[in-house]
């Protein structure tokens, strides 16, 4: 029998689909001769037979992912703090254009998207707990709260600052558990005629390329328009648009709103369609999905052990938080990869969680010229490869794992 949850949101039964067993902290990378021992939770996704929600069995509590030392910083991509400024100029032309607008982003990291607000004069307030990434928004001359966004934060905000026009989360709201917290205080929050916009990795895109890497601690929800729908409903708000994203290897952009204040777009009404035609969240297309995640283990792993037998040196590129389940969930340490270059200082001259490999800035990589390089960070792959063409040029091999184990 496969393992069971009560749904975080709907109290509908959860039924497992994959277990990749026993993982790290994701962004926690170790000191090196760090003797203190890692936690461990156990990484099991299922899915909602009520809402059909994907979620994550077991929590990680908050304090131990997001604290002083979150390492991931999200302006280290230049094609991201691209997306980001278009986000910030499409709100600025249309939702904050009256006098007093006021706009709250949700887990604002390093100010990535409210550096084009602030720069416009535009009321604005991040809320974000990790410390160290909070500092650096303060330090760019934003406004932000260092603290959790959940239904006590929202009133505060409410009573200091009055409604929001606007609230945005990236990357963020499926990082969530404690959804109807949030959502309660989104509803409060926002001004009657206000957005709540989202963007979140889509659960079809990781379907369809079986980007299982996408699945750890941090990501605890997997969204679809049905389920966020449905999420909304249960909290007085409505989906009333969607927008397919091609950054981090697949996004939906969802827009809720009061219930009732806004029409839906047709875009709502055909990816609910293709989702029901693709039968998203049946049992055969979840446990098909396990079958391609176990046959990509076996490729990866039979791939760097052969190429281990020939004395290849083979590294990592992108000490990203999604490589913890390919590592761990593979059983890859430094045996079989020698190091993994990545550009985040934070994370350079640390090991990876539960793996241990060392972390190394990018000139090691560029010095080094090893044959083979797996490429973690590869929902970034068109801005690596033009900045790494010297790699390839000198014979250098990039093996990937998504969508299925390759090398070019
Ligand atoms: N928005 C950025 C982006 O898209 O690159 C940052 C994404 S980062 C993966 C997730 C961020 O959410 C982290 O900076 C984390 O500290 C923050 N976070 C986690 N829980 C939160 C909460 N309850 N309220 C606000 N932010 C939260
Ligand atoms: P992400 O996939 O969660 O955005 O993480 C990407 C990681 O890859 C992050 O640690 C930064 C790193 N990175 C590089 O090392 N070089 C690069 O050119 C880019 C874009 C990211
Ligand atoms: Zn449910």
């Amino acid at each position: 029998m496969p393992e069971s949850a009560v749904c975080r949101i709907c109290g509908g039964e959860v039924t497992a689909f994959m277990d990749f067993g026993e993982q790290p902290v994701s962004d926690c990378f170790l000191p090196p001769g760090s003797t203190a021992p890692e936690h461990f939770y156990r990484l099991v996704v299922g899915a909602c037979s009520a809402c059909t929600m994907v979620q994550l069995l077991h929590e990680v509590a908050r304090a131990r992912m997001f604290h002083e030392d979150y390492p991931y910083h999200s302006s280290g991509s230049a094609h991201m703090r691209e997306h980001f400024r278009r986000v910030a100029e499409h709100f600025l032309a249309t939702e904050l254009t009256a006098d007093d607008a006021f706009i709250v982003e949700l887990g604002c990291n390093d100010g990535v998207m409210l550096r084009t607000i602030a720069e416009a004069g535009v009321r604005h307030l991040g809320v974000e707990p990790s410390g160290s990434v909070a500092d650096i928004t303060a330090a760019r001359g934003i406004r932000v709260r260092k603290d959790f966004f959940e239904e006590a934060t929202a009133r505060s905000i409410l009573a200091e600052d009055g409604r929001a026009a606007v609230i945005y989360a990236a990357n963020t709201l499926c990082h969530i558990p404690y959804m109807g917290s949030v959502l309660d205080g989104v509803r409060e929050l926002l001004a009657p005629d206000g957005v709540f916009v989202f963007e979140d990795p889509y659960f079809a895109d990781i379907v369809r390329q079986t980007s299982f890497d996408q699945i750890y601690d941090e990501h605890f929800y997997y969204f679809t328009a049905r389920s966020v729908a449905a999420m909304a409903r249960g909290h007085g708000l409505e989906l009333v648009d969607v927008e397919r994203l091609p950054v981090h290897g697949g996004e939906v952009r969802y827009t809720l709103v009061r219930e009732g204040v806004r029409e839906r777009s047709a875009a709502v009404g055909d990816l609910l369609a293709a989702e029901e035609a693709a039968e998203l969240t049946a049992r055969p297309t979840l446990e098909a999905f396990a079958d391609r995640v176990r046959t990509a283990r076996a490729d990866l792993t039979g791939l760097l052990r052969d190429l281990r037998a020939r004395g290849e040196e083979v590294v990592g590129y992108g000490a990203t938080a999604k490589s913890a389940t390919v590592l761990n969930y593979c059983g890859i340490g430094p045996d079989l990869i020698a190091y993994v270059t990545d550009s985040t200082p934070a994370k350079q001259g640390r090991l990876t969680p539960g793996s241990h490999i060392p972390v190394v800035p990018p000139q090691r990589f560029a010095d080094a010229r090893p044959r083979y390089a797996v490429l973690f960070a590869w929902n970034h792959a068109e801005e690596i490869m033009a900045k790494e063409e010297a790699f390839r040029a000198a014979g250098g091999r990039w093996i990937r794992y998504v969508p299925g184990v390759r090398v070019d």
